[in-house]
């Protein structure tokens, strides 16, 4: 029977940047992962990294493309009322960057870094199953079942997985907020529309522009959580996108042809605490927010940090400290993620229950936002992530 210090349970970014930074750390993990090497790299989700994310990824010695070919900006653009307000985010933040490098090209680089140490990832398996609260991780591959003996269980298998499903009902609290509202996102071929990220609030609602390359663009407009992909052709994104986009001096988006469309909902998630015995929960399996805010791989990001430093200090020195407050440490930032998540998405979207009220309530805020240095300045550093906790 095969056995590893760590068994991790999903190749999304939480279970491969955790696998490697243990590899670092002389700590010797396998991932156990459903989908195959090409699946992992190919859904278009998350495009936008903090600058602690960066500097992680940087010093785990798989930021050299990265580096090389991501986008880093200043700020953000908001856009209300007709007019363009920029978000001097660097500036705020005594030099701070907004990166945007899209969430398969991270996934690339980490598979790549892992099979190059000669790293573990069992690609394709299926039953994946904890077992002997976290003794093991039984599955199957190529019809063979095979079973991993460990110390820990690492569950970074996604809002969907089984690792939380595996902890005894009762023992996790769960806090969740769906929202009315959900995000169209296209791919398009076309030149960038804008130098830096456009994140719009319009009476027909959100829209949201992105980039992935000079020659491939990401847009996202709010629209209805159960619509049909089917119900959106090309001419209505656009008409809509212009019309949620449109400012008083002409801009337009550059359009292009229409590669992707996806609807996404909207929630915010929390399960508590984020570890039950040797089950360690970390990323999308232990907590969902909104996409507005961009924190949902840099909060994998930052959980799989603190873990990697608890297991280093367990498994070099004797000492559970750091795996006693995991849950804990992990908590107080997710928190924060989700209360900024929470509020730039219930800033930006409108909702049919919402009066004038709370257009011009809305308005407001975004005219305090880009006049007072102070309502900047806590924008700015959410954004680009709270320095990460010793
Ligand atoms: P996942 O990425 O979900 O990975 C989990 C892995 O586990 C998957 O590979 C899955 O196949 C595997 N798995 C599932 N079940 C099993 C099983 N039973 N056994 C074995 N393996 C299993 N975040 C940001 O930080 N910035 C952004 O700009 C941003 N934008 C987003 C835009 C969109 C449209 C969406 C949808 C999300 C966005 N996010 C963003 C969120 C981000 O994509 C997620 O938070 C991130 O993928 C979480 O990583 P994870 O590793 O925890 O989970
Ligand atoms: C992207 C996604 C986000 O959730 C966001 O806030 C900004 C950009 C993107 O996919 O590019």
């Amino acid at each position: 029977m095969a056995s590893a210090q760590v068994g991790i349970v999903g190749a999304g970014p939480a279970g491969l940047l955790l696998s490697h930074l243990l590899h670092l750390a002389g700590i010797e993990s396998v991932v156990i992962e459903t989908r195959s090497r090409e699946e992992v790299a190919g859904p278009i989700r998350a495009g936008v990294l903090e600058q602690g994310t960066v500097d992680l990824l940087v010093q785990a010695g798989v930021g050299e493309r990265l580096m090389r070919e991501a986008f880093f900006h200043r700020g953000v653009y908001l856009r209300f009322d007709g007019r363009t307000c920029h978000v001097d985010m660097q500036e705020l933040t005594g030099g701070k960057r907004v990166t945007v490098y899209a969430q398969h090209e991270v996934i690339r680089d980490l598979v790549k870094a892992r099979l190059d140490a000669g790293g573990a990832i069992e690609f394709g398996a299926s039953d994946v199953r904890v077992a002997g609260d976290g003794a093991a991780i039984e599955y199957a591959l190529g019809g063979v079942s095979h079973r991993l003996r460990c110390e820990f269980v690492a569950g970074c298998d996604g809002s969907h997985g089984v690792s939380r499903r595996s902890i005894p009902a009762g023992v996790l609290a769960r806090h969740e907020r769906v929202y009315p509202f959900g995000w169209f996102g296209i791919l398009v071929e076309a030149p960038p529309s804008s130098d830096e990220l456009i994140y719009a609030t319009h009476d027909r609602g959100f829209a949201l522009v992105s980039t992935r390359s000079p020659t491939l663009q990401r847009m996202y407009l709010q629209c209805d959580p159960l619509d049909d992909v089917a119900q959106w052709s090309d001419d209505r994104i656009w008409s809509e996108l212009r019309a949620r986009l449109a400012t008083r001096d002409g801009w337009e988006p550059k359009e292009g042809r229409i590669t992707q469309k996806v609807i996404v909902g909207m929630r915010s998630v929390v399960v508590e605490p984020m570890r039950h015995g040797r089950i360690f929960l970390a990323g999308d399996a232990a907590h969902i927010v909104p996409p507005t805010g961009a924190k949902g791989l840099n909060l994998a990001a930052a959980d799989v940090r603190v873990l990697a430093r608890a297991f280093e200090r367990h498994f070099t020195a004797g000492d559970s400290a750091g795996l006693d407050r995991y849950s804990e440490t992990c908590l107080r930032r997710v928190w924060k993620g989700q209360r900024f998540s929470y509020w730039l998405t219930t800033l930006l979207h409108r909702s049919d229950v919402d009066t004038s009220f709370d257009r011009r309530r809305q308005l407001a805020e975004l005219d305090y936002l880009t006049t007072s240095r102070a309502a900047a300045t806590s924008f700015a550093e959410n954004y680009v992530g709270l320095p990460f906790e010793e």
